[in-house]
């Protein structure tokens, strides 16, 4: 439910006039007023829609307040609407308490003193306004955590698959050439080459080290600055997969942001970037990072095959945890995440806002994470 999403309010009572006046009363909330003339007609609105507040009077023929409202209770989905009885009768100490027996959270008498009920209508109103976006905040988190932890694991996945399939055959490839030093019937030369094979895979599997745990976490990035620390995933990655890239940054000397800020870009450029190496079949890639008008706009460009229309309109079954969490990470910062088929290839658009610095710090800019030189 938005915010600004109306609220259903049901009036119930056997006469039409008084509907009438509640709803004369009431109007100026702004919320959808539902009548019903029966206790019967009560329930089968109750049924169709999720109402925040029940108005009962509680003198009606056949079904009457009390019986109605207790059979409103009796029903697991609405055992905790509010109910507010209206009464021109029946009103002893012992009939509010058996009005309160039977659920009622409040007890009117007529004559009906409008900003009273206004006041306590708005009350209820209100309170099922905040459940219900409770109700979808945490929603919403559980979404959140189970696609964090399939993330998670996707990412273990990934971790071992390159720990596997890279370190593993470097160390594996150099144990091998150690052994055979080993053996006694070879000759010297051979003894040398070998060593001087062992030593270079040795030596790549260092550098697998190095990509595998700054890849994982990027500590550079407070040491060095974002923008070394794009410049070395792009150099790193075009050594890897002979993917053409350009970096271009502006202005030239763009300022430094709190760690939040730095690892979303970062972040974001590191899995724009992997995806077009993964996916695009491409041959160069342009990544641009600008800070104008209040927004950083980060751009990664690639000529190659384009995005599928689905994921660029991000349909949930169609996207990965890759462009889902850019998505996220970017929102989290009141963000917004652009996918778009280029002509050729995909242009990868994340724009996120920072607020203008104080006006003694002319030029600057500082976001909510915090603002450093
Ligand atoms: N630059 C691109 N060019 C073409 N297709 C792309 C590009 N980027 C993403 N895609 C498509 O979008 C899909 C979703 O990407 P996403 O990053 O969400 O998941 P993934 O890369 O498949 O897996 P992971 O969760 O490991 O990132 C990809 O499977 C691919 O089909
Ligand atoms: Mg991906």
């Amino acid at each position: 439910m938005g915010v600004h999403e109306k609220v259903n309010i049901l009036m119930v009572d056997d006469q039409v006039g008084k509907l009438l006046s509640y709803e004369v009363i009431l109007a100026d909330l702004g919320e959808n007023l539902i009548k019903a003339q029966s206790g019967k007609e009560a329930l089968d609105h109750l049924l169709k829609s999720d109402i925040a507040v029940i108005l009962l009077d509680v003198s009606m023929p056949e079904l009457d307040g009390f019986e109605l409202a207790e059979m409103i209770r009796q029903h697991p989905r609405f055992n905790r609407t509010p109910i507010i009885f209206i009464s021109a009768v029946l009103l002893t100490d012992l009939d509010r308490l058996r009005g309160y027996e039977r659920g009622a959270v409040d007890y009117i008498s007529v004559p009906v003193i409008p900003e009273l009920l206004r006041a306590k209508v708005s009350v209820f109103v209100d309170l099922h306004r905040k459940t219900r976006q409770l109700e979808i905040l945490n929603l919403e988190l559980r979404r959140l955590s189970s696609s964090l932890i399939a993330a998670q694991d996707q990412e273990r996945r990934r971790i071992a698959r390159d720990l596997h399939d890279g370190l593993g055959q470097e160390l594996s490839g150099a144990k091998m050439m150690v052994d055979c030093i080993q053996m006694q019937n070879q000759s010297i030369e051979w003894k040398e080459q070998a060593a001087a094979e062992a030593s270079a895979l040795i030596n790549q599997a260092i550098q697998q080290v190095r990509s595998i745990s700054h890849l994982l976490h990027p500590p550079m990035l407070d040491e060095i600055g974002l923008q070394s620390s794009l410049r070395w995933f792009l150099d790193g990655l075009t050594k890897r997969s002979g993917l053409e890239t350009s970096l271009e940054i502006q202005p030239e000397d763009f300022p430094r942001f709190g760690s939040e800020l730095e690892t979303t870009i970062f972040r974001v450029v590191q899995e724009a970037l992997t995806n077009v190496f993964r996916h695009a079949e491409a041959r160069r890639a342009c990544l641009h990072l600008t800070l104008r008008e209040g927004q950083i706009v980060i751009r990664v460009y690639d000529d190659g095959k384009g995005i599928p229309d689905s994921v660029a309109d991000f349909e949930a079954d169609k996207l990965g945890v890759g462009i889902a969490g850019m998505r996220q990470r970017v929102q989290e910062l009141g963000g917004e995440l652009r996918l778009r088929k280029g002509n050729p290839g995909t242009l990868l658009e994340a724009l996120i806002p920072v607020k203008s610095a104080p006006p003694n710090s002319a030029g600057q800019f500082s976001t909510s994470q915090g603002f450093r030189r």
